[in-house]
């Protein structure tokens, strides 16, 4: 599956800190999700860490500041900061900051900075008295308004005994924020799409709560193939214990009222909206206000019908206008497409990803699913077993042709 990594041109500078051992993970880390990852290290970073050591996790040569001087060092390192898709330093240490700042070329990595017209993004790394300085936070806000894309420092525990800001943010959550530089300027750019995620839970008293089966995968992933087509996404999830994916704005949420008036609140701004989320379709009447007591005996639980959002979304479209495309999901145990299709035109909907919850290999907690595509046109589209992610990308890409000639 191809991802906004695939083959572009990263150079990844590393620079003097104690986290260039951990620049390593992130450099692995770029390679394996499909990038071609230049990694130039400066000489206060061969202090902490080798070339051989990047080159084995990239596969390709890693540069030091002898290459400036080779006979065409000067000339080959302004072709790989042309080429470049993003300069990413991390660590970026208080000096290279500084010389970033003003503009200096004095080695490898400023004079690649100074060449390169890609989108920049630093992740500061260095002990909290030097990054408190007024000298570096001056140099920061320079960089900022300038447009470099600063990520960190986290705060946390320092190589000095300090406790405070000056962390370098942690190589996944770094990929992350690659993936969202990456994505931007796809076919969605501009965009606004709502994603919903997860179950809602109802409750039956302050403790206990209605909940279902659902691990909030599918949604999470949705989320995330929408950002790498450039998207701006809102991500209104029920509880999951799932990382919210870097550049989505989240809403979190816990019963189906509480989702409808998020989702509904979203609208008028919406492009798309993707109702992924298993959403409960009863709630207990009158929940307890203090916990249910066993000596009270069995408790009888009334149940009513909560607000179906999608029927609220087409009414609310009626009205305004928005969502230009709405999205449902259908999980079924029985008459899968008969099911979904009714659904479909009840719902008013664009796309209906129709889902067979009985198969072991799909549905709410595997990691894979098989879904059948159906469109408000009549069009029917089987989809082989495949990764949420895959799904997601695949149901993103037909939202982005819909919204298209919707726009037509
Ligand atoms: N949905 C919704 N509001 C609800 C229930 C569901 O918007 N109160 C949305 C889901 O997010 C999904 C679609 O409607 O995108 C279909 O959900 P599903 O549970 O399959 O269908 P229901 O309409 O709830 O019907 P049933 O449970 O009877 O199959």
């Amino acid at each position: 599956m191809d991802t906004p990594f695939q083959d572009k041109h990263i150079i990844h500078g590393v620079t003097g800190s104690i986290a260039a051992y951990k620049a390593a993970d992130l450099a692995s880390k770029l390679a394996q999700a499909g990038a071609q990852v230049e990694v130039i290290l400066t000489q206060a970073a061969l202090q902490f860490v080798t070339p051989l050591t990047f080159q084995s996790v990239t596969g390709r040569r890693a540069y030091v500041e002898a290459d400036l001087w080779g006979s065409e060092g000067h000339v080959q390192h302004i072709g790989l900061a042309h080429q470049a898709d993003l300069l990413i330093i991390a660590p970026a240490s208080a000096n290279t900051l500084a010389k970033l700042a003003y503009g200096l070329a004095d080695n490898l990595l400023s004079l690649t900075a100074l060449a390169a017209q890609c989108p920049l993004m630093l992740a500061p790394a260095m002990d909290g008295g030097m990054y408190a300085h007024p000298a570096t936070q001056a140099n920061l806000e320079t960089l900022r308004q300038r447009g470099a894309i600063l990520v960190g420092p986290a705060e946390g525990h320092l190589a000095s005994g300090l406790v405070g800001p000056g962390r370098m943010v942690e190589p996944l959550e770094l990929l992350g924020h690659v993936r969202w530089v990456l994505g931007k300027g796809g076919p969605l750019s501009g965009r606004k799409v709502i994603v919903t995620a997860g179950g809602t839970q109802e409750p039956l008293d302050p403790v206990r709560v209605i909940a279902n089966r659902s691990s909030g995968k599918q949604g999470y992933a949705i989320a995330q193939a929408a950002l790498d087509l450039g998207a701006q996404v809102t991500l209104i999830s029920g509880p999951v214990s799932l990382a919210v994916p870097v550049g989505v704005q989240p809403v979190e949420v816990q019963t189906a009222q509480q989702m409808h008036d998020a989702v509904l609140g979203c609208l008028p701004q919406a492009d798309a909206l993707v109702m992924a989320a298993a959403v409960a379709d009863f709630r207990p009447m009158s929940p307890a206000e203090n916990k249910l007591k066993k000596e009270s005996g069995v408790p009888e639980i009334r149940l009513e019908h909560t607000p179906d959002i999608l029927k609220a979304v087409a009414q609310a479209k009626a009205r305004l206008g928005r969502p230009s495309v709405t999205v449902g999901f259908a999980a079924e145990s029985q008459d899968l497409i008969d099911n979904a299709t009714a659904k479909l035109h009840d719902k008013k909907l664009d796309l209906i990803v129709a889902n067979d919850i009985r198969a072991t290999d799909a549905g709410f907690s595997a990691d894979t699913n098989r879904v059948t595509l159906l469109f408000a046109d009549g069009g029917v589209e089987p989809l082989d077993l495949m990764s949420k992610e895959q799904v997601a990308a695949s149901v993103m890409a037909r939202v982005s042709e819909l919204l298209q000639k919707a726009s037509a």
